[in-house]
């Protein structure tokens, strides 16, 4: 199987992810068939589509023939058996959930056609879980799309244990082919890259808070002011090459002793969540929110996530 011989993609469940994926394969000109439970959640998912395209026509990434013809792509439904028949690739994007996650791939599994590939953008489930709910393990992974899809580059290729080379190259290429950028993990750990690399930062971020080091405002200042920037343009080994790997190596043994390694919740995150200050949601976390702040720093992180494209 090659890329050339993916045409129809079918993407399970129609929240933000699901609405986002199914906008991002139709942006590309690929026939998506769009899947959710119900007709209500079908008819937000597609006013959801419109609005993705109106953001990506201010960000000046489609005009509107294109945003016309990316609409038209897309065939929604509630029959999955209708959906499924004749499609060559698969995103399930529904809930994070195990048994949901694995019932749906047995029903894929068998509604499918046999040389379609399963893919989840599951954020937690590793790939073998939901293989061993199918008898096509070698065509199944994760491919992980970072929210908003239809903005943010990165997706990670997650294998599992008996996914085969053809259909991970394969997926890498249709990633290409709708501007992704692909980063694959060969072996199938939880977070995979992104999540785990995320999680490093903001464990140390939340330790200089609750130890009173800084406050949060200073933390995001320092991040967003110096290496946040350059970040978007080099990784942790291109930037260690620039810096020399003796530097890195003086770093790594001065500071790994010094720096958290708790594997405890924190507690200025736990009584945060405890009060309900649960962040925009609530109008109060870290930052008090009203919607305006929040749309603005929405669209200041959409601006940025396709600004950086250019450069590279
Ligand atoms: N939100 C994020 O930032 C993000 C990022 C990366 C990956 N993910 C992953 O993407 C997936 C979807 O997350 P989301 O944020 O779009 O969630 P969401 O709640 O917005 O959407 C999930 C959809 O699944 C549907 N659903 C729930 N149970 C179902 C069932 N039994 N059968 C069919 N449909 C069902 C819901 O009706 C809903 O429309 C999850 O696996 C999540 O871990 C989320």
């Amino acid at each position: 199987m090659h890329v050339k011989d993916i045409h129809r993609i079918g993407v399970v469940g129609a929240g933000l992810m699901g609405h986002g994926i199914a906008l991002s394969f139709a942006v590309h000109g690929y026939d998506v068939h769009l899947w959710a439970r119900g007709q209500d959640r079908l008819d937000q998912a597609l006013q959801n589509i419109r609005s993705g395209l109106q953001l990506l026509q201010q960000l000046g990434q489609v005009n509107s023939e294109q945003a016309e013809a990316a609409v038209l792509r897309i065939r929604s439904g509630v029959a999955l058996e209708e959906l499924a028949t004749e499609v060559d690739l698969v995103v399930e994007a529904v809930s994070e959930n195990l048994t949901v996650k694995q019932e749906l791939f047995g029903v894929l599994d068998r509604t499918c056609p046999p040389h379609a590939i399963l893919a989840s953008t599951t954020s937690s489930i590793l790939p073998s879980a939901l293989a061993s709910a199918t008898r096509r393990r070698d065509r199944v992974l994760v491919t992980h799309y970072f929210n908003p899809p239809a903005l943010v580059p990165l997706v990670e290729v997650v294998r599992g244990p008996e996914t085969s080379d053809t259909v991970a190259e394969t997926v890498c290429d249709v990633l290409r082919a709708t501007g992704k950028r692909p980063a694959v993990v060969q072996k199938e750990v939880p977070g995979f890259i992104g999540n785990r690399l995320q999680a490093a930062l903001v464990r140390e971020a939340l330790s200089l808070v609750e130890h009173g080091i800084a406050t949060p405002e200073d933390v995001d200042t320092v991040i967003k002011y110096s290496f946040g920037r350059r970040l978007a343009v080099a990784g942790a080994f291109e930037v260690g090459d620039l810096a020399g790997l003796d530097v890195y190596l003086n770093v790594a043994s001065i500071l790994f002793p010094a720096i958290e390694s708790s594997i405890e919740v924190p507690s200025v995150l736990l009584e945060k969540v405890e009060r309900g200050e649960l962040g925009v949601k609530a109008g109060r976390g870290f930052y008090e929110w009203t919607p305006e702040a929040a749309a603005a720093l929405r669209e200041r992180i959409g601006r940025a996530l396709v600004e950086p494209r250019s450069s590279q």
